[in-house]
C-alpha cells in the first residue's frame, strides 16, 4: 500500500469513527436518485381525504396498518399480563431541586417476565401536577446523573470498557456518563419532570431471536419468534414507552396530558413509533432520528434500508427486509409515520455532520407530512427549504439542524423546553408562536 492510500484510507476511517458516518453510503445529493413520495392524504382505494373526519375514520388508520405491516411490525393487542410493582420511597435529589424516585415494574405473563425501571424526577415546588419528558436512554438508568444512589442497571448491556461495561454489566463506573445528554437540572428548573428507563430492559438491543425482552409474553401456543409482520425490538421499546405512560397517567403529581416523549437515534425511531401509536404522548421528540425514524428511506441518503436491516436484523418486522435495496417499491415512507403524530405538536432535529442519518431526508420528511397537520389544525412547518443551522423553523411541527455532530446537546434541550412552554405551558409563550 503506498503512503497516499494509507492516509486516504485513515482519513475515512477518522471521519466514520468522530462522525458515525461509515464509508461506502451515499453522502452526494446528485446521487440521489429521482422518487415518488406516496401522498399521506391519498387513501388506498385512491380518495383523497379532504376533511378531518376522513382522516380519523378512514385514512391514519390505513397508514398506521401500512407502517405495522411493512415497517415496524404490529404490535400485539393488549393482553392482561401479571403485574408486580416496587416503588422506592421519593428522595429529594439535585441539592433540594427535584424529587426523585425510582419504580421498578414487572409484567409476567406464565413464566416469561420482564421488568423496567423508571428512573422519575419531578420539580420539589410545583404550582400543579408538573409536564414531563419521557424518554429511553442507551447506559442505564444511572448514567443519566452521577448520583451514587440510583439503582444500577442488572440486565444485558453492550460491553465498553470505557464508559464501564465489563461481561455485559454496568459497573459503578457508568455513573453519570450519559448525563451530559440528560441535563436534568435544566428540565427541572424549567418546571418540567423526567422520567427515563434503560431501554434494554424491554428488549436488550442484540439478534438473539427474540428469546429474551418483552416478545416472549406475548407468544401464541408454540410461537419462538414474532411472525413477519409482527414487531421486533424499535416495537418493544416503544411497547416500554406505553407501559410507563400507563404508570405516570396514575400519579398525581404528573400532569398525564403533557407528556412529552423524546428519543435520541435508535430511540427517536422508537420515541416517534410510540407516538404514532399511543396518542396519550402530548408531543413527540425525535432527536437524530436518521433512517427508520424521521429520515426519507427513498432519498437512499447516508444509512439505507438495507444497511439498517443488515446490521439491525432485530429492529423491524422481517417484511421491512423485502425492501433491502428495492426502497422505490416501498408503499410508504417515514413522513407517513410523522403524519401519525399530527394534530399533536411534533419536534424533529437534525445535527449537520450527522449525515447519516441524513438531516435534509429529515426535513423533507417533515415537509410531506405538513399537509396533514394543517388539515387537522395544527399550525404546521410552513418552511420552503432547509434552514441555515440553528434556526429552528415551524410552528406546531418544527424543525432545526444544528452545528455539531450526532448527540443531544444543551442546545437541543433549549429548544425542546421552549417548544413544550409554547405547546402545553405558558399562554404567553403559545401566543407568541402562533
Ligand atoms: C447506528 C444506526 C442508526 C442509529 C444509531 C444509533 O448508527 O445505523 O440507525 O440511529 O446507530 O442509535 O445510535
Amino acid at each position: 500500500m503506498t503512503p497516499l492510500c494509507f492516509f486516504l484510507m485513515c482519513l475515512v476511517a477518522a471521519n466514520s469513527l468522530c462522525y458515525g458516518q461509515p464509508a461506502g453510503a451515499n453522502y452526494d445529493e446528485a446521487r440521489v436518485p429521482a422518487y415518488v413520495l406516496p401522498d399521506p392524504l391519498l387513501c388506498n382505494d385512491g380518495t383523497l381525504v379532504t376533511s378531518a373526519a376522513e382522516w380519523w375514520s378512514k385514512r391514519r388508520p390505513e397508514i398506521l396498518r401500512l407502517l405495522e405491516q411493512e415497517v415496524y411490525g404490529r404490535t400485539p393487542a393488549a393482553k392482561k399480563l401479571e403485574i408486580v410493582k416496587i416503588e422506592r420511597k421519593a428522595r429529594t435529589a439535585l441539592n433540594g431541586k427535584a424529587q426523585c424516585k425510582e419504580v421498578t415494574l414487572e409484567y409476567a405473563s406464565g413464566d416469561e417476565r420482564v421488568t423496567m425501571t423508571i428512573l422519575l424526577y419531578l420539580p420539589r415546588v410545583r404550582r400543579g401536577p408538573a409536564p414531563l419528558f419521557l424518554g429511553l436512554n442507551f447506559n442505564g438508568n444511572q448514567s443519566v446523573h452521577a448520583d451514587p444512589e440510583i439503582l444500577l442497571t442488572q440486565v444485558w448491556m453492550r460491553n465498553d470498557s470505557l464508559s464501564g461495561v465489563f461481561n455485559h454489566r454496568a459497573s459503578d463506573k457508568t455513573r453519570g456518563v450519559e448525563a451530559r445528554r440528560w441535563p436534568v437540572e435544566m428540565i427541572v428548573e424549567r418546571g418540567y419532570g423526567l422520567a427515563t428507563i434503560y431501554y434494554g430492559d424491554l428488549d436488550p438491543d442484540f439478534d438473539d431471536g427474540f428469546k429474551n425482552g418483552v416478545h416472549p409474553l406475548y407468544y401464541g401456543q408454540g410461537q419462538t419468534r414474532p411472525a413477519e409482520d409482527e414487531w421486533g425490538a424499535i416495537g418493544a421499546w416503544a411497547w416500554g414507552l406505553s407501559r410507563a405512560m400507563d404508570y405516570l397517567a396514575k400519579d398525581p403529581a404528573i400532569n398525564s396530558r403533557q407528556v412529552a416523549v423524546i428519543g435520541h437515534s435508535r430511540l427517536g425511531k422508537a420515541a416517534l413509533w410510540a407516538g404514532a401509536q399511543d396518542q396519550r404522548f402530548a408531543l413527540v421528540i425525535s432527536n437524530n432520528s436518521g433512517c427508520g425514524g424521521a429520515a426519507l428511506s427513498k432519498r437512499i441518503f447516508g444509512e439505507t434500508v438495507e444497511r439498517i436491516n443488515t446490521h439491525f436484523p432485530h429492529w423491524f418486522c422481517d417484511r421491512f427486509k423485502r425492501y433491502n435495496g428495492r426502497e422505490q417499491d416501498l408503499p410508504v415512507d417515514q413522513h407517513f409515520l410523522l403524519s401519525l403524530i399530527a394534530p399533536r405538536p411534533l419536534y424533529i432535529a437534525s445535527a449537520e455532520q450527522d449525515r447519516w442519518a441524513d438531516p435534509k431526508g429529515e426535513f423533507l420528511s417533515a415537509q410531506a407530512a405538513d399537509p396533514v397537520f394543517h388539515l387537522l389544525g395544527n399550525a404546521g412547518l410552513n418552511a420552503d427549504a432547509l434552514p441555515a443551522v440553528n434556526v429552528p423553523v415551524g410552528g406546531g411541527l418544527r424543525y432545526h439542524i444544528r452545528t455539531g455532530k450526532h448527540d443531544v446537546t444543551d442546545y437541543d434541550w433549549q429548544q425542546y423546553l421552549d417548544f413544550a412552554d409554547r405547546c402545553f405551558k405558558k399562554k404567553a409563550a403559545k401566543a407568541a408562536f402562533k
